[in-house]
């Protein structure tokens, strides 16, 4: 089968199932992300973003990230935010009847790295003193928006993949990135054009019901 035949969707979810991460490309037509691109370059030209925050409360985290985010709703009502959401919601389908991962919630930002901004290594999901939502991501999901971006820009999303080796991920307009949020250790390096992604994490929920 040829490679564009494929469901973007089955990759992941057999990539992830082997090595706990996936880089997939063409996640959304091209159109739509095109559009997602348009509405937070929107919200970043009318100030609509804010300095990113580890979540910490007391210390000074200046030095350790430097995009701007905006939380998506869910609601909001444009075609392509839509499209979005539904891609996402099957995966997360898949991602609990073919994986067991059992996430039910999708937390989401949309990022914009001014040039020259990072973010230093990190995890998605540590549990000491970490908020509640923090605890419970799974897994990471980085869609990126960036047309024609190339090597020489850098900003590339630096995965460790274990304590030897690392793997350099261009932000290229239609590539989602998915891994384990609690396993990989990454950071994005510094870049010479503004970077613009949409960031969501899968979570269990907070509470079981009763
Ligand atoms: C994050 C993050 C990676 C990227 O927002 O936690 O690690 O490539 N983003 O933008
Ligand atoms: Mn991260």
């Amino acid at each position: 089968m040829l490679t564009s035949e494929v469901d973007p969707l089955a990759l992941a979810i057999e990539a992830i199932s082997t090595h706990g991460y996936a880089i997939i490309d063409n996640f959304l037509p091209s159109d739509q992300v095109e559009r997602l691109a348009e509405i937070i370059n929107k919200k970043w030209l009318k100030g609509q973003m804010v300095s990113a925050k580890t979540g910490k409360i007391g210390l000074n985290h200046h030095d350790i990230r430097s995009d701007y985010i905006a939380w998506l709703e869910t609601r909001d009502p444009s075609p392509a935010v839509q499209a979005y959401f539904r891609q996402m919601e099957m995966l997360r389908l898949l991602l609990n009847t073919q994986l067991f991962m059992n996430v039910q919630e999708l937390e989401t930002h949309v990022a914009v790295y001014p040039v020259g901004g990072r973010y230093q290594k990190h995890l998605d999901q540590f549990s000491h003193g970490a908020s509640d939502n923090i605890q419970h991501r799974q897994l990471s999901a980085v869609l990126y928006l960036n047309q024609h971006w190339q090597t020489h820009h850098g900003g590339a999303l630096r995965l460790h993949l274990n304590d030897h080796e690392t793997l350099d991920v261009l932000p290229q307009a239609g590539r989602i990135v998915l891994f384990l949020s609690a396993k990989f250790w990454h950071e994005v390096l510094p870049a010479s054009r503004e970077r613009l992604s949409l960031t969501g994490w899968f979570r269990t929920r907070h509470h079981l019901p009763l």
